[in-house]
């Protein structure tokens, strides 16, 4: 019975979704494959438009690796595959992206991971849908894509991220997500507004430099980033956030429409796929 409520599910999700005639199917890494060789997936990654529908092909040899998937940016950062979504070993898998929204891959030989063998995808949701609800369902900690398809790197207009960052709301617990080129450029976090209008590079509180740094936003006040490379900094690759505290409350009651409860009611019976 639970079987075939699954199938039914699942043909509902796939009619929902039309992806039957448009899904595509990426092989990750292309020839290489699910390796730690060749660093981050970044660049893989960041040169491709996800939606849902859409499959991950990962090939790799499952006598040392396999593919962990987990649900948060932070043991995404810290290689954590303690508590996975789900693990994938055959060597050959194919993992069809359901759900619009960042998805977190790694391999949890734990070296391997801290090599590179890590990619996370930000799936779209196909326009004829009106955008889910993960952010009512759930209403805690946002993640948000540095410079949307700017991503991190020198903008055309000096004061692009001061107007990106101007434009939203940051709280305490959110994820900044850099992406850019590592071999360009890097994110400095620096201590204040001096350091930050000056370029100043030379006390940082903290350096990333993996080309898809995830930076959790953990006290409230004002965030300053810089790049560490001149002059690409006093060019305008620099971004200064307001975090405000946590004083979201609870879920807003919203109005669900007829097809958020749906896709509500099929997230209730999604797979759990541990091994
Ligand atoms: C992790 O990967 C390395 C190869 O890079 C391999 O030698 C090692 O056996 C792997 N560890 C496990 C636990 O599979």
């Amino acid at each position: 019975m639970a079987t075939t409520t699954r199938i039914l599910c699942f043909v509902l999700v796939m009619v929902l979704m039309g992806c039957c005639c448009s899904a595509k199917i990426y092989k990750v890494g292309d020839s290489e494959g699910w390796t730690a060789k060749g660093g981050t997936y970044y660049a893989w990654a960041s040169r491709k438009e996800f939606q849902v529908g859409d499959s991950l092909i990962f090939e790799y040899d499952g006598n040392v690796n396999d593919v962990t998937r987990l649900s948060s940016a932070l043991e995404y950062q810290f290689c954590n595959s303690a508590s996975p979504q789900a693990v994938y070993k055959t060597g050959h898998d194919v993992v069809t992206l359901t759900e619009p929204g960042y998805h977190f891959f790694i391999s949890s030989n734990h070296s391997q991971c801290v090599a590179g063998q890590k990619l996370f995808v930000f799936v779209v949701q196909y326009h004829q849908i009106p955008p889910p609800p993960p952010r009512k369902i759930l209403p805690f900690a946002k993640d948000f894509k540095v410079g949307d398809s700017q991503e991190w790197r020198v903008p055309d207009e000096r004061d692009f991220y001061s107007k990106w960052s101007e434009e939203k709301q940051f709280h305490v617990g959110d994820n900044l997500l850099f992406y850019y080129n590592y071999e360009v450029d890097d994110v400095l976090e620096v201590s204040g507004d001096l350091e930050f209008k000056s370029c100043d590079t030379s006390s940082p509180v903290a350096v990333h430099n993996s080309g898809q740094d995830l930076v959790r936003l953990t006290k409230p006040g004002i965030h300053y980033f810089i790049t560490s490379k001149t002059p690409h900094c006093e060019d305008g690759l620099k971004l200064r956030v307001v975090v405000r505290p946590l004083t979201r409350g609870g879920p807003k009651k919203m109005q669900l429409s007829p097809l958020d409860h749906l896709i509500k009611w099929l997230q209730s019976f999604r797979p759990q796929l541990h091994h």
